[in-house]
């Protein structure tokens, strides 16, 4: 890390479709800070970026269920997050958004730079569309079961189970978001990356990583190469995004994960003009390596195919820009044993705590970067948050500094005087055992390893508490006077630099420690001398944490068991189970596998629906109660399960030979018994 002395550092940037919670938090966004801060005090030329993702599926969506407009969700929810993350004290220099012109044109500017290098394959393809909303349904718009791990609700680009990217043809049952009915396919033209032709750089370029990313970032990696990349559409049929900046592709718009990671460049930009910097020094490659960026990445698990594959061939089919030198993606946090879920409003939500805990943003940071997800999924839970805050926080940081700072107060009036002009610390051990504790803050740092950083600051705080239970300055002021100042001369240095220190990851407390030391804030560099002159005023103590008191975290509890009680699915009504039948009853029945060939209502009828069947053994005739449910051109195509030695018998005048299995919920809603994987017709169901 030495060798670089420019940094870019980023977050992912939220979609601005809701708000955030400390999933969020501890998955891109504590860590990264962080790790910035870490930077800043090290005086690094770093710049911190993010910004609201809004494009995509993740916005329409959104916006159809809140019937509104994808313009009226941004705007909500950009302010709404970006005011959540300044309170939270998440110190981007820049939070922008990816609906800005600036972003728009650098996003077409890829585009059509990769264009015109013939690096896209142009290919017609059959894509999934919905008859009913007459739309395309790319990424969120269908669902359907992952080929890869079998999660039943992988979406159209992605499965947030396993990570796996997909296309919309992968999807085994896909189902269309917007009607809830299996979609039909339809020729259009996209752009495709070809990802599978990057393979070997990608595999070259990834196996440098080896060791120095994390373990679950470089293996994911490996097993996505392993398995073959395919070319991957940059185009999509929607009416929300930035336009492709073709002729021949008029209406049609990009790729949300293509131009959101060049949201980071963008907003780079922007923050360039801003402030008077030159972007590219941030994002170019330069002339001499060792003039180069040092580009960092900070996702959750969910993203990090896109951070490690497709952006890096990006950036890399451009060949101007430099690649993330890590990406250390977190995995995920779980509250009170159970996963973190926005639409199950199974979440502590950033703003809501803001709210119900004012001023206490740092009690929070404490907690969330004590647990973070590192290296394995971790848990939230209220009872863990009040007691880190209550033993530790408060009885070991808190009590040092407020030791400290009472018995200056008591003793000399918090003035610090010295007959030697200044005090430094004496105590050899004690300042052997804070530059051990730097290194080891440092060495963790440097390796993303959080939590054990913030457990060596915790130490720091603790050799301090240590040295004054044996030092005993309350004693040793009746009979040592001189002894007792000195000790506290030297709580007050490892005050100091506890607070340098904790810089990085409780900024608000600092403040309050530096206020208290009355000293400026330049003065708690990490490593630096730390000295107060003789004659130094120390302003009051403050208190700096409160305890917990039960009845805030039982509130907390409460409110999560009423939300879980509001949003819990009401359990179905389970029709009674039939008598037993023997096995030779069962096996009466021939069961197979069809295709619905045509379809059409029969006449003055409601309900009825007029079916061919190619049942393998034949195509039949099959008359079924589903009109209702069904548009007939929708079901086409649609594989089936049919009982095909049931009588046949005269339905409205036509002979029905057989009958259709469908599954019927509680409320009535109907849908085809379809067996999985690939079934020829006539397969036998038994
Ligand atoms: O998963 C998400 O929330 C995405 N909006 C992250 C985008 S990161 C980047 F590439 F912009
Ligand atoms: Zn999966």
């Amino acid at each position: 890390m030495n060798k670089f002395k420019r940094f870019t550092v980023t977050s992912a940037l939220p979609y601005a479709n809701g708000p955030l919670h400390i999933g969020h938090l501890a998955g891109a966004y504590l860590p990264a800070d962080i790790f910035v801060r870490y930077l800043r005090l090290q005086k690094k030329d770093v710049v911190y970026i993010c910004g609201s993702d809004e494009h995509g599926a993740a916005i329409t969506i959104k916006a159809k269920k809140e019937d509104t407009t994808p313009q009226a969700i941004i705007d909500k929810y950009h302010h709404q997050i970006k005011t959540s993350f300044e309170e939270f004290g998440i110190s981007f220099d820049i939070y922008h958004r990816t609906s800005s012109p600036i972003h728009h044109d650098l996003s077409q500017e890829f585009f059509l730079n990769l264009y015109e290098k013939d690096e896209f394959i142009e290919k017609f393809s059959e894509q999934y569309f919905d008859e009913d909303y007459q739309q395309f349904l790319a990424d969120r718009y269908i669902i359907g079961t992952c080929p890869n791990c079998s999660n039943p609700n992988a979406y159209g680009d992605q499965c947030e189970n396993c990570g796996t990217s997909l296309n919309p043809t992968d999807l085994i049952n896909p189902i269309s978001t917007l009607s809830g009915k299996p979609p039909i396919l339809k020729l259009t033209k996209h752009w495709f990356l070809p990802l599978d032709k990057y393979q070997p750089w990608l595999e070259q370029w990834i196996d440098t990583k080896e060791g120095e990313w994390k373990v679950n970032v470089f293996g994911q990696c490996k097993s996505w190469l392993k398995s073959g990349l395919q070319p991957r559409s940059m185009t999509r049929d929607l009416d929300w995004g930035i336009d492709v900046p073709l002729e021949e592709a008029k209406g049609k718009k990009l790729y949300v994960w293509m131009d959101a990671p060049i949201g980071y460049i963008s907003a780079t930009k922007q923050w360039a003009i801003d402030n008077g910097k030159d972007w590219k020094l941030y994002w170019k490659k330069q002339e001499n390596e060792a003039d180069e960026a040092c580009l960092l990445h900070f996702i959750g698990k969910d993203n990090i195919v896109f951070h490690c594959i497709i952006f890096p061939s990006i950036l890399h089919a451009h060949g101007e820009y430099i690649l993330p030198q890590n990406v250390p993606a977190n995995e995920f946090l779980n509250l009170e044993g159970d996963k973190l879920s926005t639409s199950r409003n199974h979440a502590v939500w950033l703003h809501e705590y803001l709210e119900e805990f004012p001023g206490k943003q740092d009690e929070l940071r404490y907690v969330l970067t004590s647990i973070l997800p590192e290296t394995s999924d971790s848990e939230f839970t209220w009872k863990d948050y009040q007691a880190r805050v209550n033993n530790e926080l408060a009885d070991i940081l808190g009590n040092y500094v407020n030791r400290i700072m009472v018995l200056m107060h008591k003793y000399y009036d918090g003035k610090v005087e010295h007959e030697t002009g200044k005090i430094v610390l004496t105590d050899k051990s004690v300042n052997t055992e804070i530059g051990r504790l730097y290194d080891e803050i440092q060495v963790n740092l440097e390796a993303y390893r959080f939590r054990a950083a913030l457990q060596s600051v915790m130490n720091m705080a603790r050799l301090g508490n240590g040295y004054l239970t044996e030092q005993e300055p309350w004693k040793k002021i009746k009979t040592d006077p001189a002894q007792a100042k000195e000790a506290l001369h030297n709580g007050l240095v490892l005050m100091g630099h506890l607070a340098a220190c904790l810089q990085p990851f409780l900024p608000a407390t600092v403040r309050k420690m530096v206020d208290m030391l009355n000293i400026p804030f330049s003065a708690i560099a990490m490593d630096a001398e730390m000295a107060f002159a003789s004659g130094h005023q120390l302003n009051k103590p403050v208190i700096l944490f409160e305890k917990v008191e039960d009845e805030v975290i039982e509130k907390q509890l409460q409110k999560l068991a009423d939300k879980k009680a509001a949003t819990a699915p009401t359990q179905p009504a389970i029709v009674p189970a039939k008598e037993n039948i023997n096995y030779e009853s069962f096996a009466t029945m021939d069961i197979r596998t069809g295709t619905i060939v045509t379809a059409e209502k029969v006449a003055k009828t409601k309900k009825l629906l007029k079916l061919s069947i190619d049942t393998g053994l034949d195509t039949r005739t099959i008359v079924s109660g589903i009109a209702e449910y069904f548009e007939p051109e929708a079901i086409i195509g649609q594989k089936v399960s049919v009982l095909v030695n049931l009588e046949p018998r005269e339905i409205k005048g036509i002979l029905s030979q057989g009958m259709i299995l469908m599954a019927e919920s509680a409320d009535g809603k109907l849908s085809f018994v379809v067996p999985g994987g690939e079934m020829h017709n006539g397969s036998v169901i038994r």
